[in-house]
């Protein structure tokens, strides 16, 4: 598919095959595509060649409140509405379950605590947004999407701006969601040896166009590192889990 803003061309003939259930990760450098191929899935963006398809259906033609309630998308830099809870924001991933008919019900009671708890925010229920960390905040969006119980989440840089050990946490809560529960994740993120580690698919661009895809293994290599990101490197097996492990090389000297 085709994907850009007005008459400019983001991402061109783009082709991508999410697998079901896989933990995929997108990667490339700034302003490469990333978003844009993000919110074409989500149908935030209409192609202007070509389409979606979610379980061999055209999203196009799903109703939008079906579309919402199978695909879940927490944006690149979403931002806190104000003075709202983290209860408040965490509901919101209920509209689509609603309707003039069908109100606020138990359902949505259920699926909003099951959310935070999952993303261990329960206690914070009642707490405002701003009032909260990073990282806390963080996991509230995630809870957000996840009160939408969605088998599909698409995440825009959800640990961009978290410590270390926040994105490791976001991490380990993504992995959690796609083992346990089976969810389907697509994440943008920027550090290739997390994509390495926790992804079991990655699709890396390039000037809006997809370099590659598979296993971290067949992606990582470092003369595709060089050529993708402009940076010299060896890559290595981590020492732990073997994935591969970008290690820059410092610059020659002149
Ligand atoms: N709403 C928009 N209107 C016009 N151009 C945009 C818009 N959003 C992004 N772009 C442009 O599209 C290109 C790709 O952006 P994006 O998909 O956000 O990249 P990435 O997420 O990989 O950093 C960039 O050149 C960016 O300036
Ligand atoms: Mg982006």
């Amino acid at each position: 598919m085709t994907l850009g803003y007005d008459a400019r061309t983001v991402c061109r003939d783009v082709r991508v095959a999410i697998p079901r259930g896989s933990f995929t990760v997108i990667l490339g450098p700034n302003a490469c595509g990333k978003s844009t191929l993000l919110r074409g899935m989500a149908r935030l963006l209409r192609p202007t060649a070509g389409r979606v398809v979610l379980d061999g259906r055209a999203i196009l033609e799903m109703p939008s409140k079906e579309l919402a309630r199978r695909l879940g998308l927490l944006p690149q830099g979403a931002v806190v509405p104000e003075a709202i809870t983290v209860g408040g924001l965490v509901a919101r991933g209920r509209f689509p379950h609603q309707s003039l008919l069908r109100q606020w019900s138990s359902a949505d009671e259920i699926a909003v605590a099951g959310a935070l708890q999952r993303t261990g925010m329960l206690e914070h229920v009642h707490r405002r947004l701003d009032e909260l960390s990073g990282g806390q905040r963080q996991r509230v969006w995630i809870a957000m999407v996840l009160a939408q119980q969605t088998e599909l989440l698409l995440l825009d840089e959800p640990t961009t701006y978290l410590d270390v050990s926040h994105q490791v946490e976001v991490l380990e809560l993504c992995r959690t969601l796609n083992r346990r529960e089976d969810k389907t994740i697509v994440a943008v993120l920027h550090d290739l040896n997390q994509a390495a580690r926790y992804a079991d698919h990655l699709v890396l661009m390039k000037d809006g166009a997809v370099v590659c895809t598979g296993s971290p293994t067949d992606v990582i290599t470092r003369d595709r590192v060089t050529e993708v990101f402009g940076l010299a490197c060896e890559v290595f097996p981590d020492p732990l889990t073997g994935s591969p492990m970008v290690v820059p090389l410092p610059p020659r000297d002149q």
